[in-house]
């Protein structure tokens, strides 16, 4: 079969291939535990719900402008205005079907074949593939002190001529780190003074720990909209636990809006309009619902690192946000797709290897799950990983006993 060289470039996924073994696995009444997952299981708000039905009751679900509803572009508005004080216009609006795909269209109108873009490590996964989509070149640059607050330093030693532009994403998936104001600011200058785009990943810009502020890129920047290099992705995926909505927008000069409602057009069109008009409910409605949800992340970010630390051997950074962290098992001598596929195997808990987001020997463990969950899930890794734990553990109604260590 002939398949294209482009799509044969992109990485296959061994994420996707534990998830589909542990839903086997589940599914044959084994008791799995996930703490690979990339979404919390807070429900959706109220008003999203109730808006979304009463346009499906109407029976008239049609396309939509490419760029969103107006409806949903004046809520975009206010949120930018309220969370980011920065005034914006309809123009420097685009709403797509979720973040990612905001990114890829993007990314589309400012990569020219074998222009650079930085990505600061640890990424999301879907960062490299996306920029290969297009043609570009993913260059990844590491703090040469390997801890998960990215260097400008590190990132100007990265630049080329050919860097068209830079990807940061704070709080980050997979780390949980909250770059610092430092940084940003140095960053956005940097960007500003050489030209190079600057786009900032926002999707979990409300989920920060320890009553610590956001360090939104436009807080730094010293031009105009219009004239600046910019550029914010957002949506409602993470925040309002609406990630099966798919709804995610960018913010940026009107030139680029123009370009990518072209790109869009010719693609995917308008976003599902029912989700459009859930979303418009959600960002409108009462908020509170993100509170008591970082609030809890907060308190199983606590949990989480307080069992990891009891582990012999793991190394962990302090989450500031998000719902992920990424502790350091190198002492255990496995890669991380090993050491995967050894926890599922052994003792059925799900994680997600830290290769994908290019930080081999770590596993990304989520916190969004119940306490439960947690503790278990983490009771489970110690005692299939650490001599010290003791030889029998209890997985269901089932006694396990190591023969292992
Ligand atoms: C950093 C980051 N950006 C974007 C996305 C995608 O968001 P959406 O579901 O809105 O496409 C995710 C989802 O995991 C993410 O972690």
């Amino acid at each position: 079969m002939s398949i294209s060289q482009l799509a044969r470039s992109i990485a296959d996924s061994p994420t996707l291939r534990l998830n589909e073994q542990a839903r086997i696995l589940k599914e044959k009444g084994e008791p799995v535990i996930h703490l690979g997952a990339g979404e919390p299981k807070s429900k959706v708000p109220m008003e999203a719900i109730r808006s979304a039905a009463a346009q499906i009751t109407t029976g008239e679900v049609r396309y939509t402008p490419t760029d969103g509803i107006p409806e949903l572009k004046k809520a975009i508005i206010r949120y930018t205005e309220e969370n980011y004080a920065k005034n914006v216009g309809p123009e420097n609006i685009i709403v797509s079907g979720g973040a990612k795909q905001a990114l890829s269209v993007l990314l589309t109108c400012l990569i020219n074949p074998q222009d650079e873009v930085i990505i600061t490590a640890p990424y999301w996964v879907s960062y490299p593939e996306m920029v290969k989509l297009v043609y570009g070149v993913p260059v990844i640059v590491r703090s040469e002190d390997g801890r998960f607050q990215p260097r400008v330093q590190d990132i100007k030693a990265a630049v080329s001529s050919y860097t068209k532009a830079i990807i940061v994403n704070s709080p980050n998936n997979p780390s949980g780190a909250v770059y610092t104001a430092e940084f940003m600011a140095e960053l956005v200058e940097f960007c500003e003074t050489k030209g190079i785009y600057l786009i900032s990943d926002d999707i979990y810009h409300k989920l920060i720990f320890d009553g610590k502020p956001f360090n939104s890129a436009y807080k730094y920047t010293k031009k105009d909209l219009e004239d600046s290099k910019l550029i914010v992705i957002n949506g409602v995926s993470k925040l309002y636990a609406m990630t099966g909505f798919r709804i995610g927008w960018t913010v940026a000069p009107k030139k680029i809006v123009e370009v990518m409602i072209n790109v869009q057009a010719q693609t995917t069109s308008c976003p599902s309009t029912v989700s459009q008009v859930a979303s418009v409910g959600a960002l409108n409605g009462i908020q509170s619902g993100i509170e008591s949800l970082r609030f809890m992340l907060q308190n199983n970010r606590d949990i989480m690192v307080q069992e990891l630390k009891s582990i012999d051997g793991v190394h962990i950074e302090k989450p500031g946000g998000t719902f992920y962290c990424l502790p350091d098992f190198r002492a255990f001598g496995k890669t991380s797709v090993q050491l995967c596929e050894f926890l599922l195997n052994k003792v059925r808990v799900v994680t997600v290897p830290g290769k994908e987001f290019g930080m081999e020997g770590h596993l990304r463990l989520s916190y969004c799950g119940t306490v439960k969950d947690i503790t278990e899930g983490v009771a489970r890794i110690k005692w299939a990983i650490d001599p010290s734990a003791p030889n029998e553990i209890f997985i269901g109604d089932r006694k396990l006993v190591r023969d292992w260590l």
